[in-house]
Formats: structure tokens, C-alpha cells, sequence
């Protein structure tokens, strides 16, 4: 099958215009067809020796949203005192969550032990499978774009608040708490560039030919 011009095109819009979400969720459901084909999509994602590790926990309850944000809202304290003071005044009054706000939440798992103990690919750099559960939150995250729906990924919370609400045994590790909903835009670029916080680094800085660069 061969892709076309205009296909592939729309692909190259879809990683470009592709941004992650907190700030611009609106109180739209998503229709039960799209949520089942952005995961689709993520099922679909490549993974070492075909494993499959993840599984998608679709949250909806307003309680469990509440528990998941009162978690987000300690881990942020604490990860401000981790900032030197400019930063951490600039770090305070970023947005980096919708997790009230977006009409779903979705975490994303991986199972590490699935398919036993001894997994082609895995037998050597056994975090290929962390990686594998990460390919199938990217491939969600472009299709939701393609959908046009939002997704903020949101890392600044513990585990054990998420195993707690989510009934998420230790067994398995989370990898992901992704915050998905219509949005009322898509930023040009990514916030944290827009509000001073970092700026894309060059291409060419991240290129290079036949061995690491020397300096
Ligand atoms: C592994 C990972 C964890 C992230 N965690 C957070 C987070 O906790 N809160 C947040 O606001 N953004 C989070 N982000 C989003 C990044 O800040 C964002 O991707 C980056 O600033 C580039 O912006 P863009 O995605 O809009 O292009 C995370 C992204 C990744 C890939």
C-alpha cells in the first residue's frame, strides 16, 4: 500500500499541530466511537517482541478525577521546592494538568511480566518494554490530534495515588495519566516555549554522522 501525497501531508500536520493540553479543555463529551478509536490506535502501537504490555484505564468519575488532582496538587508543591527561587516562581504559575477539567482521563500501564519471563527483544535491555507502553501513548496522542481532541500527559503525581484510585495492584507499572477532550484551541507551539521556559532545541544540534560529537 503505498501513501499518498495528500496522506502523507496530513500526517506531517497532525505531528506538527500535535500539542500537549491543560489549559483549553472544554465540557464536551467525546462519543464512545472516537474514545475506542484513538485506543485502537494506541493498540496498534509497535511493541518489543509483540508483548502488548499496556493496558487503558478510561476514568470518568468527577470523585476519582478529584482524588487524581488532590495528588497532583502535593506532588506539585513539592516539586516547586525543587526549583531554584526565579524558577520556582515561574514554575508555580505554569498550568500543567486539566485533569478536572478534560472530560476523560486515561492511564496507561505497562505489565512487565506479560507473556512470561522471556520476551524476544527484551531478553537484553528489559526496559524495551516501559518504551513499548510509551509508543502506544504517542500513537494515541496523534491520532486523538487527528481526532481533533486534546491530550495532556501528566507525570507530576505519585504512583500510589494512582494505584489507590485506579485499584492499580504493584505488580504493574504505570507509565502514563493522559487528561483527553475537545479543546477550545491548539497552541502554535508548545507552552513551555511560549512562556519562556525553554526553547526548541535545533535540528542540527541533535544530528550527527557516524559517532558522537567530540565536544
Ligand atoms: C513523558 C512526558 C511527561 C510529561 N509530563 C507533563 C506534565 O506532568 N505536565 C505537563 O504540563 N506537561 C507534561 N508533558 C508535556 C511536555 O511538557 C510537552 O510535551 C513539551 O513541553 C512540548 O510541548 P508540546 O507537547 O505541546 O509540543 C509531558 C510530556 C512527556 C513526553
Amino acid at each position: 500500500m503505498t501513501i499518498t501525497e495528500s496522506e502523507r501531508d496530513a500526517l506531517y500536520k497532525t505531528i506538527f499541530s500535535r500539542r500537549d493540553v491543560r489549559g483549553e479543555f472544554l465540557n464536551k463529551p467525546v462519543p464512545e466511537d472516537i474514545l475506542k478509536r484513538i485506543l485502537k490506535a494506541a493498540h496498534h502501537a509497535p511493541s518489543v517482541g509483540f508483548m502488548q504490555p499496556w493496558d487503558f484505564i478510561v476514568v470518568q468519575c468527577p470523585s476519582t478525577k478529584q482524588a487524581i488532582k488532590e495528588g497532583f496538587q502535593k506532588a506539585h508543591a513539592e516539586s516547586a521546592e525543587m526549583f531554584d527561587s526565579e524558577r520556582k516562581q515561574q514554575y508555580s504559575a505554569l498550568k500543567l494538568e486539566g485533569i478536572l477539567e478534560a472530560p476523560l482521563g486515561i492511564c496507561v500501564t505497562c505489565d512487565r511480566s506479560r507473556n512470561g519471563p522471556v520476551v524476544l527483544g527484551r531478553t537484553i535491555k528489559p526496559e524495551m518494554d516501559l518504551y513499548s507502553s510509551v509508543c502506544a501513548i504517542q500513537n494515541l496522542w496523534l491520532a486523538a490530534r487527528a481526532e481533533n481532541l486534546g491530550v495532556g500527559w501528566v507525570s507530576i503525581i505519585h504512583d500510589h495515588v494512582l494505584r489507590t484510585a485506579l485499584n492499580i495492584p504493584d505488580s504493574i507499572d504505570i507509565i502514563a495519566y493522559l487528561c483527553v477532550g475537545y479543546v477550545s484551541q491548539f497552541h502554535e507551539k508548545p507552552e513551555l516555549e511560549k512562556r519562556g521556559w525553554l526553547s526548541r532545541r535545533s535540528l542540527e544540534a541533535a544530528i550527527h554522522y557516524e559517532s558522537w560529537p567530540e565536544d
